[in-house]
């Protein structure tokens, strides 16, 4: 049987998840709710966004877990670079991946809606239904890729909370790096952006900074990178 998880930050990956889940006739699993771990299955398809071109901490520590079958692995990118994340996973997994994408999508900063190439996703699908092995090359990064990335983030994009906060705690439970506390985060903070997407009281926004809303805009790329 297939096993489609996500880990999102603003809703893209999970938007991407359902949709392969439900082609598989599955539902999809958020990866940081209950017990984080693979179950035993012919294929895990993992969905997951692309971070400072390469793979978010939580998603490393998920992917260890698949011990059974083969991995099929998508990664969601803003229109940036997908830099090495497919590659990267491949050599965190100890499975063979049978299916791999990297597809681009709304940008988490910018606020944009999750378009995602649904007939770019077919193929993919296909493969996992009738799974073998498929190798990722290497991809390219950017030189600066390296260069802090998490201090980018937080200088980047800076978090407020409103008085419309009644310290439910909501954005406590959902922060995957533990840093959030009462609608403020912490030095750890990834900008996921996911205490904000999942405030039910609104009570959260960002602001992304001109000079990385500029930088953003300017998208270099929407290629599908398809290997199968
Ligand atoms: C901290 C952070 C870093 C990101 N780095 C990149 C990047 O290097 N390249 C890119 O194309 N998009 C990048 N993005 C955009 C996301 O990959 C993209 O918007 C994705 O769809 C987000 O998925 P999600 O909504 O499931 O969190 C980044 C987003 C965040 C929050």
């Amino acid at each position: 049987m297939e096993k489609v998880y996500y880990f999102t930050g603003a809703g893209h990956s999970r938007a991407t998840a359902e949709y392969i889940a439900q082609r598989l006739g599955r539902t999809a699993e958020d990866i940081t709710v209950g017990k984080r771990e693979a179950d035993a299955d012919a294929v895990t398809v993992a969905v997951f966004p692309v971070y400072c071109e390469s793979i978010p901490e939580t998603v490393v520590q998920f992917l260890k877990t698949v011990k059974t079958g083969f991995a099929a692995i998508v990664a969601v990118y803003g229109g940036i670079r997908p830099g090495n994340a497919l590659f990267e996973a491949q050599g965190i997994l100890t499975r063979p991946l049978c299916a791999a994408i990297a597809l681009p999508t709304g940008h988490s900063f910018l606020k944009e809606e999750n378009g995602f190439d649904r007939e770019a996703l077919l193929p993919f699908i296909e493969k996992i239904k009738e799974p073998a092995p498929v190798a990722v090359p290497p991809m390219r990064r950017s030189f600066y890729a390296d260069v802090l990335p998490e201090w980018r983030s937080r200088v980047g994009v800076k978090i407020m909370k409103s008085g419309e906060c009644s310290g439910c705690g909501v954005c406590e439970e959902n922060c995957p790096v533990g840093t959030m506390e009462k609608g403020v985060p912490g030095d750890g903070c990834i900008r996921c952006l996911r205490c904000v997407t999942e405030c039910p009281e609104g009570a959260l926004d960002f602001e992304c900074r001109p000079f990385l809303k500029r930088f953003l805009e300017r998208k270099k790329k929407s290629e599908t990178f398809l290997f199968i």
